[in-house]
């Protein structure tokens, strides 16, 4: 059951730390839900999860320009703060940050960059995408202060660099990484499914496919080419899907493995029409996956 009714708007950093202050001269623990906006099925459990383990929540909800590249969507990502709100509140969170791009960013000269894992995967294709998340997501944790933070496994590259940042920089908050959610028809859930017509929305479900597959034909000892391979054939069936990358890498560094021996994550990003789709599953031996 939601804990409130009623949700504190914050458009500025301000009345965030106020309000942070508050709760924690009350001794009460804070999850911070960063989204970028538009919230759908696969935000709500991850602020499900937060209002359940914290005694407070903050969703941020803030198009972060940082991490768009020049020919990127920045201008079309598709925004809606008044169902947004609505949303947060229903299911209890407490307050949402919705920023203007000039109170995050005053002429900034100070970033956070990683090194080694933003190079590959969505990297090759977004150079400048995770300096923008690494920075959004390390400020966030300095206005909020949170206890825990919350990110989808759909973004799979993204909540590992997160999960190295944090060890690296010694960011006090644990960080919580929930299952992707999916459409009925397998399509993991994504703001950028707005962009699709009726006939892509129907091609975009070979990703999920492409996934189905892999889980079931992977092996210990497989070889990451015929995974790869076979995988991406379901893909290549559909006429209008493009493959961006369909990548085997190891779960931890990020990088592309031979043999399916440890830990792996089978990573995708594909241009269904003007929207690039993720997808991923990861695997370790021995493990019996449920589909
Ligand atoms: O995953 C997202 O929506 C964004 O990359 C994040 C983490 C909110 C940072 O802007």
């Amino acid at each position: 059951m939601a804990k409130v009714t009623e949700i504190k708007i914050a458009k500025t950093i301000t009345q965030v730390r106020n309000q942070i202050k508050i709760w924690q001269k009350e001794g009460k623990s804070i999850g911070l839900v960063p989204t970028m906006g538009f919230l759908h099925a696969g935000h709500g459990s991850l602020i499900k999860r937060a209002v359940a383990e914290n005694d407070e929540v903050i969703v941020s909800d803030f198009v972060n320009p940082a991490q768009f590249g020049p020919d990127e969507d920045l201008e079309t990502y598709p925004r809606n703060f008044a169902a947004d709100t609505e949303f947060c509140r229903k299911l209890g969170a407490a307050m949402i940050f919705n920023p203007e791009p000039s109170e995050m960013y005053d002429n900034p000269k100070a970033y956070v960059n990683i090194d080694d894992l933003s190079d590959g995967l969505c990297g090759v294709t977004r150079p400048i995408h995770f300096k923008g998340v690494c920075t959004v997501v390390s400020k966030l944790f300095n206005i909020t202060n949170a206890d825990r933070a919350y990110f989808g496994e759909k973004d799979a590259q993204q909540l590992a660099i997160i999960r190295k940042m944090v060890k690296d920089l010694d960011f006090d908050v644990e960080i919580v990484g929930c299952p992707i959610v999916r459409e009925a028809d397998g399509l993991a859930m994504s703001s950028r499914n707005a962009y699709l017509s009726k006939d892509e929305r129907k091609a975009a479900v070979c990703l999920s496919k492409s996934i189905t597959l892999g889980k079931e034909i992977i092996h210990e000892g497989m070889s990451a080419k015929q995974l790869i391979a076979d995988m991406s054939s379901v893909i290549e069936n559909e006429a209008l899907a493009k493959i961006d990358y369909l990548e085997v890498v190891d779960v931890e560094l990020l990088k592309p493995v031979d043999k399916i021996d440890g830990p792996i994550l089978v990573a995708m990003a594909v241009y269904i029409g003007k929207a690039r789709l993720l997808d991923n599953f990861s695997w370790k031996p021995e493990e019996t996956i449920t589909i």
